[in-house]
């Protein structure tokens, strides 16, 4: 398996600057996950690493090679495409050994077979081999598309949302699963999601991508506890993290140039108000009952926001209960939504 490194890589499409001076190192065996909304660049950089896409400036590595000029077919890497698509006039089966019997890598049939079925029984649909690949659910063909990577040992696997077509079950399983698999074979990953919940548990490290920009690169925990931006802090975690004007918190100190505070609902405390409490009193309006926690909505008093703070399943609170809202960890954000220190 092989490192894979991208510097200065940009790419415009007419008007769109789709991804811009791109810095980026994934190491080998890595499992690196792209986040960012909807137009934010991901798939155009999937594609430049594949070859499918020539960068305007810039260079993609791998293994230490220039492959910036060099075709798709002999990148030796495996692309799972947002849009899956398989060749509809083969079966499962022709479709998942298809890659296994280019020219460039040919391989005995038996040892095809077996691939064959051990990708398509971790993926469950051995029951489908026979089918044409036309004669699949969404799911389904979506699972064909991730074995046709998964068969191969290529030098980099790049996904693009590979489980967004999968129902909630299938998705938790398949998590889990290619993230065994990545171990178990060591394979270096760029792996691309707006899945907070996939990025979280799949990443070795995340890159978050803006606007074509990497703007923060790290381990789930660091771009979780410490987001450079409001942007960044909001594409991670659920509930979403509760962002709101400064004004609101006056009694709690914050750095000079602060604008915005960020805290996620685990960093909050409720407490019953009382009539001598000098912070200003907050109302439930609604609780969220799951399984271990309960999520309790509040609206600070003269403010028609809601925050979403964690309270222990055994804590009773109840709609329009007057509250005080404890801040445990706020983040400061100055006007452009970048991070302050707090000892700034
Ligand atoms: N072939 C193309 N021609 C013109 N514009 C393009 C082309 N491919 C991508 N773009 C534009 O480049 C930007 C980045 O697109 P890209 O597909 O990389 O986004 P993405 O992060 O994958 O989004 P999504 O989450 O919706 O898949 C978008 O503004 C898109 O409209
Ligand atoms: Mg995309």
């Amino acid at each position: 398996m092989a490192e894979l490194r991208l510097t200065g890589v940009s790419k415009r499409f007419a008007a769109v600057q789709a991804v811009t001076d791109l810095q980026l190192h994934v190491s080998s065996g890595e499992f690196f996950v792209l986040l960012g909304p909807s137009g934010a660049g991901k798939t155009t950089t999937l594609r430049l690493v594949a070859g499918l896409e020539r960068p305007d400036a810039g260079h993609v590595h791998i293994a230490g090679q220039d492959v910036s000029a060099m075709a798709p077919a002999l990148r030796d890497v495996a692309f799972v495409f947002q849009q899956y698509s398989l060749y509809p006039h083969l079966s499962v089966y022709d479709n998942l050994a298809f890659p296994l019997r280019s020219p460039l890598r040919p391989t005995p049939e038996a040892r095809i077979r077996a691939k064959v079925t051990e990708v398509a029984r971790l993926l469950r649909i051995e029951d489908k081999l026979g089918n044409p690949a036309t004669r699949l659910s969404g799911g389904q063909m979506q699972r064909v598309a991730i074995g046709r990577a998964l068969v191969r040992d290529p030098q980099l696997y790049l996904m693009d949302e590979p489980l967004s077509s999968l129902d909630a079950r299938l998705r938790n399983d398949l998590r889990l699963e290619l993230k065994r698999i990545q171990q178990d074979l060591g394979a270096t990953m760029l792996y691309v999601t707006h899945d907070q919940t996939e990025a979280m548990t799949m990443a070795s490290r995340i890159g978050v991508l803006e606007g074509g920009r990497l703007v923060q690169v790290g381990t789930p925990r660091e771009v979780y506890e410490n987001p450079s931006t409001s942007h960044v802090a909001a594409r991670l975690g659920s509930p979403r993290i509760n962002l709101f004007a400064r004004a609101l918190v006056p009694a709690v100190a914050a750095p000079n140039d602060a604008v915005t505070v960020g805290v996620r609902a685990e960093h909050m405390r409720i407490h019953q108000h009382s009539d001598n409490d000098a912070h200003r009193a907050a109302r439930v309006r609604r609780i969220e009952r799951l399984s271990d926690r309960h999520l309790v909505h509040v609206a600070p008093e003269g403010s028609d926001q809601e925050w979403v703070v964690s309270a222990r399943a055994g804590d009773s609170f109840a709609p329009d209960d007057a509250v005080r809202v404890e801040l445990l960890q706020p983040l400061w954000f100055d006007a452009g939504g970048r991070r302050i220190d707090a000892a700034a």
